[in-house]
């Protein structure tokens, strides 16, 4: 049984103000024992920055917060952890080069003189592995992992702490099918043990699913707190974005023309992408679904030369491409959005301009070696509009930027590189509601420019309202082909099952 009236957590008039952004003005949370309390807003509205003035790693300029009614104010992580309060962070900060229980344990594992016992150490890490149901060995590298995993592992680690309140900040957003599933029943747990979780994602399902109640914040103030229950789709939608949003999705005006991409028997030399072939039209957007793990990512990968092909013939416009290499590729008029842009794409010290403009430099070449900075900042500006990003200017260091804000100006670098052939993988992850649509509809753009646009989506609606045509893997092979206007989420999951 949930004690609704047990609150655990009390967060009041909450104040945060960085250079030239008022973060947070004014914010209240109240989070009880024993419930999941969804935290919601559009990208930039301040839900991290809360969770960082709770946790200690910012400190609030006003405001109170109340643990168990004693009024706290961490100095730093440790001593919230120490406190009770644990948290899962939007982006991962982990020692890749040592191993998994070092990272569990680092600078908290008792002592024996100056030694820690490797075994001990072994033992409680395996400890709390089997008490969540988590396969991973303790000794295992970081970097060797998946980040799937090591999100996992990170998950392990915060729950380990005991605390009575735990933030999950964005966790799913590298997780497969089955470790969402593993997650929640965690979270289910801990839900039943009495402690308050505070739950942030753009995942409307997961938030319909797992929260008992729901905050929604926007431009860093509070606007609302509901039963999850009381709380429609389109309601949260409204309160977020602070208007309707009538239509999700663009309308389709393209027209693809002829055929302008040949992939022929693609197969992958460490992976089990078999035989895949198929063609692709200018001014198409062609749509690869698939369940986890079914080698989407692994074709656009391979298309791209940062996979190697163990056969496979790629042509564009007639002309054979052998895209041995990114670089190659990028010359051969291809462009790849990949999954773990924030692991691979940010040049954290670096500001927005120059964060948008790294892979397009040539067309900035006005005088020579020089570089034009007027069109750097005319087209850095563009996609600031387009997306409505969130900052303060583009000399703002893009670290500072929300996490989906980072997202955003990734996505413009690699629109700006004007590629014949644009690869996204997941590209709305981590993005919100409104901003999705003007995504959408730089999409379209391009497909109306006559680019061919490929594009790998893990939710289903969002293949549906954008492509033409999706092409279904199963099992690393293609599995069948069907045309987005008259097709099924039915029709496309029976297909995803066929060689899994
Ligand atoms: N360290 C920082 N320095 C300067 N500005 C910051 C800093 N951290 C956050 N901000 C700004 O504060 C605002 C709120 O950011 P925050 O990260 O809390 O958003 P969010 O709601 O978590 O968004 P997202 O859904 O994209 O993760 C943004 O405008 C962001 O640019
Ligand atoms: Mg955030």
């Amino acid at each position: 049984m949930n004690n609704n009236e047990n609150v655990l957590l009390r967060m009041e008039g909450i104040v945060k103000e960085f250079p030239g952004v008022k973060a947070l003005d004014g914010v209240n949370l109240t989070v009880k024992a024993g419930t999941v309390h969804a935290l919601m807003g559009e990208n930039g509205a301040g839900k991290s920055t809360l969770m960082k003035c709770l946790f200690g790693v910012y400190t609030k300029d006003a405001g109170h917060i109340y643990l168990d009614g004693r009024e706290v104010n961490f100095k730093n992580s440790k001593e919230a952890l120490e406190n009770g309060v644990a948290m899962v962070h939007q982006e991962l900060n982990q020692a890749l080069k040592r191993n998994v229980m070092d990272n569990m344990w680092l600078g908290r594992f008792p002592r024996t003189g100056p030694f820690t016992s490797e075994k001990k150490m072994y033992d409680a890490t395996m400890k709390v592995f089997d008490e969540l149901g988590v396969h991973v060995n303790p000794k295992t590298i970081m970097s060797t992992m998946p980040v799937s995993q090591r999100q996992m592992v990170e998950i392990a680690k915060a729950v380990s702490y005991n605390s009575k309140v735990i933030v999950f900040d964005e966790p799913t957003s590298s997780l497969t099918e089955n470790e969402v599933e593993h997650l929640f029943q965690i979270i289910n747990m801990l839900r039943d043990r009495g402690c308050g979780i505070i739950y942030i994602s753009h995942k409307m399902a997961e938030i319909k699913r797992i929260s008992d109640e729901i905050t929604i914040m926007r431009d860093g103030q509070w606007i609302a707190t509901e039963k999850a229950d009381d709380l429609e789709m389109s309601d949260i939608i409204r309160l977020m974005v602070g208007r309707e949003l009538t239509n999700q999705f663009p309308p389709k005006t393209n027209t693809p023309g002829e055929t302008f991409l040949k992939v022929e028997n693609l197969s992958g030399m460490y992976n089990h992408v078999r035989d895949v072939s198929f063609e692709a039209r200018r001014g198409e957007v062609l749509g690869l679904a698939g369940l986890d793990s079914s080698g989407r990512t692994e074709v656009l990968e391979s298309i791209f030369g940062i996979r190697t092909r163990k056969s496979g013939t790629i042509t564009l416009a007639g002309k054979p491409c052998r895209n041995r290499s990114s670089g190659e590729s990028i010359k051969n008029g291809f462009a790849l959005l990949t999954e773990e842009r924030r692991a691979t794409g940010i040049f954290g010290v670096r500001n927005i301009r120059e964060n948008t403009i790294i892979s397009s430099l040539k067309r900035h070449k006005k005088f020579g070696p020089l570089l034009s900075e007027k069109s750097q900042r005319e087209d850095t500006q563009y996609y600031i509009d387009a997306m409505r990003t969130k900052t303060p200017n583009q000399e703002t260091q893009i670290r500072s930027l929300s996490g989906g804000n980072q997202q955003k100006v990734i996505i413009g670098r690699w629109l700006l590189t004007e590629p014949d052939v644009l690869l996204l993988d997941e590209p709305t992850r981590g993005i919100d509601v409104g901003a999705k649509y003007e995504i959408y509809q730089l999409i379209q753009n391009l497909a109306l420019q006559g680019k061919t646009v490929i594009m790998v989506s893990s939710e289903m609606p969002e293949l549906l309202g954008t492509c033409d045509r999706i092409l279904v893997m199963s099992g690393g092979r293609l599995a069948g082909e069907v045309d987005a206007k008259n097709t099924t989420q039915e029709e496309i999951m029976t297909l995803a099952a066929k060689f899994a």
